[in-house]
């Protein structure tokens, strides 16, 4: 396994869900083509995989150092670098099933640690199957399709989180587009409080506003608190 080209590291450090990884000094390159495809080693975002026998761990990298977090604890070895990774467990797959959010198991020391191929992003992100739209491409990899379960999305509370600027309008907006290109003659009602959406379904949308002569929104009064109604 050592010799694979997908090979990284080991692990170093677990704690709970968050493994820290020492990137091997003996890997081919920082950034190895494996199928003709590059991958970036030590991304913050990416995946990394923890191959325990017929179980399989993944992680997303959330840090990158230069230094490991507890220096005291760390033995080094001459084969071993000075880049360290910071991981959080997301899930695992057992043999050839379908991958599960959530571990039972944790890495131990030692333990070896691969780059995630598109393939392994493909059991992640699952293929197209009824009831699930296609809302863009993953960032790491321009051939992954990237799904989402519509009746998982409308059943259940969904949110959409991220800094400022870092997208959350945009995704929004694709999403909503992508479900209604999908499911045509579908109705969706957006509540857009700071009126930000009226441009992107400028074509497919009917914009209801508060005091708008031609099309005013009109609130029930069974939606308003007592201080809102005792406002009027
Ligand atoms: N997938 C994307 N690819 C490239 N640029 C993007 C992408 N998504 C958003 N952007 C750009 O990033 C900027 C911020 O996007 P957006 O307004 O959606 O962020 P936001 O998270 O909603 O921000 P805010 O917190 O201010 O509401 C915009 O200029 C937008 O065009
Ligand atoms: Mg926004």
């Amino acid at each position: 396994m050592k010799a694979d080209i997908t090979y990284l590291g080991k692990v170093i450090n677990v704690k709970s869900g968050n493994v820290e990884i020492e990137i091997a000094r003996e890997i081919p390159s920082a950034a190895p083509i494996i199928n003709g495809r590059l991958y970036k080693i030590g991304q913050i975002g990416t995946f990394v995989k923890f191959p325990i026998g017929s179980l399989t761990l993944y992680g997303l990298v959330s840090s990158v150092s230069n230094t490991p977090s507890s220096v005291e604890n760390t033995v080094y070895e001459p084969n071993y670098g000075s880049r360290f990774l910071h991981v959080q467990l997301i899930g695992e797959k057992l043999g050839n099933e379908k991958f599960q959010k959530g571990v039972g198991t944790y890495p131990t020391i030692n333990d070896q640690v691969h780059i995630v191929t598109e393939e392994d992003l493909k059991s992640i992100y699952g293929d197209k199957a009824k009831g699930v739209v296609e809302i863009g491409k993953h960032s790491s990899s321009e051939n992954l399709p990237v799904y989402i379960d519509i009746h998982n999305l409308i059943l259940r509370h969904s949110a959409i989180l991220g800094s400022t600027g870092s997208g959350k309008s945009n995704t929004t907006a694709n999403i909503i587009k992508r479900i209604l290109a999908e499911y045509q003659g579908s109705r969706m009602v957006l509540v857009d409080t700071h009126g930000e959406y009226s441009s992107a379904f400028s074509k497919n949308s009917k914009v209801f506003k508060i005091n708008d002569k031609k099309n005013p929104l009109i609130i029930p009064f069974w939606t308003m608190t007592f201080d809102e109604l005792s406002f009027f």
